[in-house]
């Protein structure tokens, strides 16, 4: 029986689910937070799902053998890859998984056509055609896997000429085809807001799902009973690429500099 001060273990191919983390950390406060980037994994998005399963098995036995009382997948692409065979393999752990926000776009559009900005694996996956069947009959979807983004992330990249460019080259079909809603439907793509908000209209919404994950986590820890009730410890971080350079970017993501460990997997 896990403990209500137990923590709970958060992971992405890289440093795209610290937005996911600081969604967790504003709800839950209390928390004490690991977080895994497998950053010498990365990219996912153009990754088999075989491979990327097998990535997420290592991270799950890490966060048991840590004690986690609870997962997040802070990943799209590692959800649609491996959320099913984590679930199937650890039936009583709460698993906290993450999709890209269709639902609420189709309902928040006024012109009838979202964008969905997201990797190749999320894109091509059977779990996101399931999800444009049920939410988005009556709205015209208009997909772009964006290729290169998320490497230029992994570097501290937020703002430089080549990834204006590259993200113009993504968004600009999107606004052309008239979408009035686009949805981050990777992790690493909220730290772009910055950058997406100087390209398209003021009246283009922008929807990620980093909070709607932080909810889910909320409920499914109150339903247990294991929402925690002492002050939460400093989060802890591991690499599974050189730690320092995850140290090295982790102030420009996150508000803290904490140590990097190596992840032994
Ligand atoms: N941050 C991830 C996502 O939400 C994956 C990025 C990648 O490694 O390609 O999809």
């Amino acid at each position: 029986m896990a403990e209500r001060s137990a923590p709970v273990g958060v992971m992405d191919s890289g440093v795209g689910g610290l937005s996911v983390l600081a969604e967790i950390q504003r709800l839950l406060p209390g928390e004490s937070l690991l977080y895994v980037a497998d950053c010498g994994h990365v990219p996912y998005g153009e990754k088999s799902a075989e491979y990327i399963r097998e990535r997420c098995r290592h991270i799950a036995e890490f966060f048991h053998a840590q004690g986690a009382k609870a997962m997040v997948l802070a990943c799209n692409t590692a959800t649609v890859a491996a959320v099913a065979d984590l679930r199937e393999r650890y039936p009583d752990w709460p698993l906290v998984g993450m999709e890209p926000a269709v639902k609420p776009a189709a309902a928040a559009t006024r012109s009838g056509v979202v964008g969905v900005l997201a990797t190749t694996g999320t894109l091509q996956s059977a779990k996101f055609a399931a999800l444009l069947d049920r939410f988005a009959n009556d709205v015209q979807v208009v997909t772009q896997p964006c290729p290169g983004l998320v490497e230029r992330i992994e570097t501290g990249d937020l703002g430089s000429a080549q990834l204006r460019q590259l993200l113009l080259g993504y968004v600009q079909p999107l606004l052309d085809a008239g979408c009035d809603t686009l949805i981050l439907g990777c992790t690493h793509y909220p730290f772009l807001r910055p950058l997406l908000a100087e390209m398209v209209p003021a009246d283009v919404a922008i929807i990620d799902t980093g909070a709607a994950v932080a909810r889910q986590l909320h409920r499914l820890l109150a339903a247990r009973d294991l929402l925690a009730d002492g002050p939460a410890q400093a989060a802890r971080f591991w690499s599974s690429a050189d730690p320092q350079a995850l140290s090295d970017i982790l102030p420009l993501l996150w508000h803290e500099s904490d140590r990097v460990q190596r992840f032994p997997l």
